[in-house]
Formats: C-alpha cells, structure tokens, sequence
C-alpha cells in the first residue's frame, strides 16, 4: 500500500513515540516528510532511519510553543519540499500535578506547549494545507480528554482543548478541501505514558476504578501510527470533524 507517494506530510513531535512511528509509517508507505521536534539527538537518529527509504525528508529542531519559531520552520520545510498535504501534530508533554498543589508556572507550562504549540503548528501548516484542493490535518488529543482522571486536571484541560479547537477548524476550512480530525490514543507505550507516575499518598482504590475492564491495554506506538495514517490519506475522505480513539476500549 503505497498511499503517500508524491504527499508531503508534517509531523511533530517525530523524534519519538507515536509521532516517530507515524513518520515511519508514511515512509513505508512513500510518503516524503517535513519532521519537527525539539530533541535534536533523537531527530537525528530518525533521520538515519529515514535515510533507507526512497523519499524525500527534511527536519527541524523547533520549539512548538515558540509562535515566530513554527512559523519559520515550517515555512522553511514546506517550501524545501514543495509544499504540504498533511500534518499529523503529536508533540506534547504529561505532567501529573495534585490540582491544589500545582503552581501557575506548572499550569503555563502545559498550556503553552500542549495547547498554544498546537495553536502554532495549525496556525503556519494551515495556509500551506490550504494550497491543496484536498487536505488532511490530525491533531493529537487523548483520552484524558474523556475520561476523567486525577492529577491530570491541566493535561486534560488542554487536550480537551485540542478537540475543541480541530472541531472550529473543520468548520471553518471544510469547504476548502481540508479534513481536520482528532485522535484520542490511551496506553501507548512510549517514554510520555512510562514517565506517568502517581503522586505521594495516593488512593489506590481510586486508581482501581481507572481500569473499567480490569485488565491494563496497552499498544505499541505503530498501532496508533495506523490510525493516523489512515486519517492522513484519501481512505478518510468521508471523516471529518471527528475523533477516533486509540485506546483498546478503554474509556
Ligand atoms: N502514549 C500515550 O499513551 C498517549 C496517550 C494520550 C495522548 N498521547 C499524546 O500523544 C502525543 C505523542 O506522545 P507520545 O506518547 O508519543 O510521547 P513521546 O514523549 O514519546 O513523544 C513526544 C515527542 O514530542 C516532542 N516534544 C515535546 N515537547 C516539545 C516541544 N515543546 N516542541 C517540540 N517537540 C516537543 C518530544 O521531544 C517527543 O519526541 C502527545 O501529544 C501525547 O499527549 C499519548
């Protein structure tokens, strides 16, 4: 299935988990990429990867809270590449705070990354989308956003946020060829869901309660990469306005 061939596609938030095994699976499927994370050492080792596939790929090291900075690369990337026809916006972070014990430094963090950087990348990748008589856009949301959890009140509200936001963007821009989609992954392993850890004193029959099929459901990072790739292709000419959850049944 070679359902990328002649697209350019926009990642963030590639140099690892999810974000990674999506621009591994466009690659696969020949798709060329415009890759984005801030963590230079890991984006390089992607790179390397890349290298083995016929496509064309290019990157930058780019902060996505940083509004002037987004708007450079991906101006930079579009334009080395010819253009964009998708973006699949995965960077973000997961800080787990007591509410009454979290300061306004630890909420601004959260928003400014998980939620203004998601403002950012939609913000610049949109006009180059736009160019396009069909576009595809999916943002990574989660399902914190559904299912309410403890000590992830800022992480929720932001990527409760980010529904929000791709839902006004569909209705805005849908009449201009774009599809712009949600999805929500829940137990992904990646270096984000394994640096969740409970804070001190705790309850742990709450947390039971957290696990309404009693059994932990877990997937691999390609699993939620299928997902996103077949929102990222003409497969979801036909969706749009939506989120499709990735979590094994969970919420
Ligand atoms: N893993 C899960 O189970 C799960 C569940 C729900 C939602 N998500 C969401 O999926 C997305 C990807 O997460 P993941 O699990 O692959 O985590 P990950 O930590 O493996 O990958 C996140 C990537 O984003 C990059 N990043 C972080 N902050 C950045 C910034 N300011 N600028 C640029 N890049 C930045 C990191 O360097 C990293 O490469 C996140 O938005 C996360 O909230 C993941």
């Amino acid at each position: 299935m070679k359902r990328f061939l002649n697209k350019n596609i926009l990642i963030t938030g590639s140099a690892n988990g999810i974000g990674k095994a999506t621009a591994l699976r466009i690659a696969t499927e020949g798709g060329n990429l415009a890759l984005i994370d801030n963590n230079s050492e890991k984006l390089k080792e992607l790179c390397n990867e890349l290298s083995f596939f016929p496509i064309k790929f290019v990157s930058a090291v780019c902060d996505i809270s940083d509004y002037n900075l987004v708007k450079i690369c991906i101006d930079k990337l579009a334009e080395e590449l010819g253009g964009l026809n998708g973006l699949s916006h995965n960077a973000g972070i997961l800080r787990v705070y007591k509410t009454l014990e979290m300061n306004l430094n630890q909420w601004n963090e959260l928003i400014s990354i998980n939620l203004t950087g998601t403002f950012n990348v939609n913000k610049h990748a949109l006009p180059w989308l736009l160019k396009n008589k069909t576009s595809y856009l999916v943002n990574t949301s989660s399902s914190a956003s559904e299912q309410p959890h403890p000590w992830l009140a800022a992480y929720a509200a932001t990527k409760g946020a980010i529904k929000s936001f791709t839902r006004s963007l569909f209705i805005e821009y849908f009449q201009h060829g774009l599809h712009a989609n949600c999805v929500l992954p829940g137990g992904i392993t990646t270096d984000l869901a394994n640096s969740f850890s409970f804070p001190e004193g705790v309850n742990k029959e709450l947390i039971k309660t957290l696990d309404p099929l009693g059994q932990k459901i877990y997937a691999e990072p390609a699993k939620a990469a299928s997902v996103i790739a077949m929102l990222l292709s003409e497969d979801a000419e036909h969706i749009n306005g939506t989120e499709i959850a990735i979590d094994g049944g969970k919420v």
